[in-house]
């Protein structure tokens, strides 16, 4: 490692003298990338092994970004920083900052300020009810614990238009509007809005960083691994299955109607998951309608544990003994009847 470190010192300077080079390259064929980052930044090797000896990538990949959430947003405009070339060392980006866009129905200046309002007030906030900062606030989920996962960045194959309602409806916004890029913006921007666009499998696979750590469930007092448990259960493992119809973490822990990011403690009375109003989330119209409470007082988040739930621990031993206890034997007189149907006069040998 230590070789490797010495070797990316020596060599930086003469890669930068090379991309400075590279600047007077005329023509950039990407019209927001006004500060021309992409001329350095389009080389996919660019990266070097930095000073704790980790792996940086350097290199950003125009098509995904070109089609991303973010395309209209300039570089200079979340790297607020950068306003010279060659740069210095970037700060970090702070997601909050107001962009250029403009939100057109009240025609303010857009940031994301509203995530943050539902964040606070949620059980991932960094302060309690009484506003004093809460004990191991650096456990608490930022914006980029939850986005920056690389699982959120390829947003363009989610936003791909979907089979079905697609086609026939582009062809109705193309009788009066002539641009290809205006229509399929517009049409995205409204249309994955209304699907979910992360199935069950991946919104868990963003929890699981946290409510998988066995050092963060027990310092903060929750009583399950909650990404295994659920996995544990028949909602987990359909989902695992890739079964989109299933309940993920959000469906039964976001009101209904409200922000992703306003996820409350199953304490609090408002929560839907609480005690009282834990029945209207199976009874869903899309999952289990007409449903009674009782449904209710089934162990989402069980681990099938012998001191957890003993009932459905000796249920599960139960089946799984019962169940091998009838295969094994069964597979084994099957083999032992084909062996001699393939080898009739087979003996075993020193016996006649
Ligand atoms: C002359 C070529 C060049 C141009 C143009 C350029 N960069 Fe860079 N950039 C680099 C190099 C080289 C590095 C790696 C520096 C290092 O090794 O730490 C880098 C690193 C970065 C980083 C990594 C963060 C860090 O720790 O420094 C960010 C963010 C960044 N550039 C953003 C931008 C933005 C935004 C623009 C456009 C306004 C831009 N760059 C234009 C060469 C360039
Ligand atoms: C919507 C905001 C946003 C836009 C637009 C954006 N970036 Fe970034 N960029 C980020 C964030 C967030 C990170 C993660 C590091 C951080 O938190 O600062 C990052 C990281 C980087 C890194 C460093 C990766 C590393 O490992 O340190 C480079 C290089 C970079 N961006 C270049 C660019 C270039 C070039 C553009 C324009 C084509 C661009 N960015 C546009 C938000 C943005
Ligand atoms: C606990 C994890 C978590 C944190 C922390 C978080 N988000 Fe999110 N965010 C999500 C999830 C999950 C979704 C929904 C994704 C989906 O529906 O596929 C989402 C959706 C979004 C959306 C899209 C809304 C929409 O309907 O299209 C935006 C914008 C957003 N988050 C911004 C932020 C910002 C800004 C922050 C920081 C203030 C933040 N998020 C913090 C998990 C998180
Ligand atoms: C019958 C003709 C017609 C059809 C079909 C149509 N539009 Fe429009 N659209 C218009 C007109 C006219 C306006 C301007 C209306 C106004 O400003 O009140 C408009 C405005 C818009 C705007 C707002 C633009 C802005 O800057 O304010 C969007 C977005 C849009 N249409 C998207 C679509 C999409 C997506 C479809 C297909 C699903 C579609 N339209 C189908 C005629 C149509
Ligand atoms: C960066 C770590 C982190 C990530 C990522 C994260 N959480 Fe959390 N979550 C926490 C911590 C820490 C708490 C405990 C909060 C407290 O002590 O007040 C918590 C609490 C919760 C609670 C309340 C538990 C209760 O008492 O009922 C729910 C529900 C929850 N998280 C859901 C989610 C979901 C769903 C996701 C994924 C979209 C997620 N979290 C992602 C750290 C995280
Ligand atoms: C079918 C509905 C449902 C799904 C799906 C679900 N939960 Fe829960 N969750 C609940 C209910 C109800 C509770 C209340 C306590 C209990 O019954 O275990 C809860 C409790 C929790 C708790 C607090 C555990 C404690 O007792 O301290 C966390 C953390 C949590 N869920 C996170 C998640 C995460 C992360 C996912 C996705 C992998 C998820 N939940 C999926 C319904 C659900």
């Amino acid at each position: 490692m230590t070789a490797l470190r010495r070797a990316s010192k020596f060599f930086l300077p003469f890669g930068i003298f090379i991309l400075i080079f590279l600047l007077h390259t005329p023509g950039n064929s990407y019209a927001s990338d006004i500060g021309n980052c992409l001329l350095c930044h389009k080389y996919a090797g660019m990266s070097r092994v930095d000073e704790e000896g980790k792996m940086r990538l350097f290199f950003v990949n125009e098509s995904i970004f070109v089609n991303s959430v973010h395309s209209k947003v300039k570089c200079e405009g979340c790297h607020t920083d950068i306003t010279e070339i060659p740069h210095k060392p970037a700060k970090k980006v702070d997601c909050l900052v107001e962009c250029h866009i403009v939100e057109p129905s009240t025609e303010k200046k857009f940031s994301h300020k509203d995530v943050d309002t539902f964040l606070a007030k949620s059980v991932h906030g960094t302060t309690d009810a009484s506003g004093k900062p809460k004990k191991y606030v650096e456990d608490m989920p930022m914006c980029k614990d939850c986005h920056d996962e690389p699982l959120y960045r390829p947003l363009s194959f989610f936003k791909k238009v979907r089979p079905g309602i697609s086609d026939a409806a582009l062809g109705r916004c193309r009788v009066c509007h002539k641009k290809e890029d205006f229509i399929y913006r517009f049409y995205n921007h409204v249309t994955t809005r209304l699907h979910k666009s992360r199935n069950p499998l991946n919104i868990a696979e963003v929890c699981a960083r946290c409510h998988d750590d066995e050092t963060i469930v027990a310092r903060h007092g929750l009583s399950t691994k909650a990404v295994f448990s659920y996995s544990e259960t028949f909602h987990g493992k359909a989902a695992r299955f890739l079964d989109e119809r299933i309940p993920d973490c959000l469906d039964c822990h976001v009101n209904k109607g409200e922000s992703v990011h306003q996820m409350l403690s199953h304490k609090n009375v408002q929560a839907s998951t609480h005690e009282y109003n834990r029945g209207k989330i199976c009874s869903n119209i899309d999952c289990h309608p007409g449903a009674s409470p009782k449904l209710a007082t089934y162990g989402v988040h069980s681990e099938f544990s012998l001191e957890q739930s003993p009932a459905q621990y000796f249920f599960t031993a139960f089946f799984i003994i019962l169940t091998g206890g009838t295969l094994l034997p069964l597979m084994v007189i099957i083999l032992l009847d084909l062996i001699r149907r393939f080898f009739p006069n087979a003996t075993i040998k020193g016996r006649k």
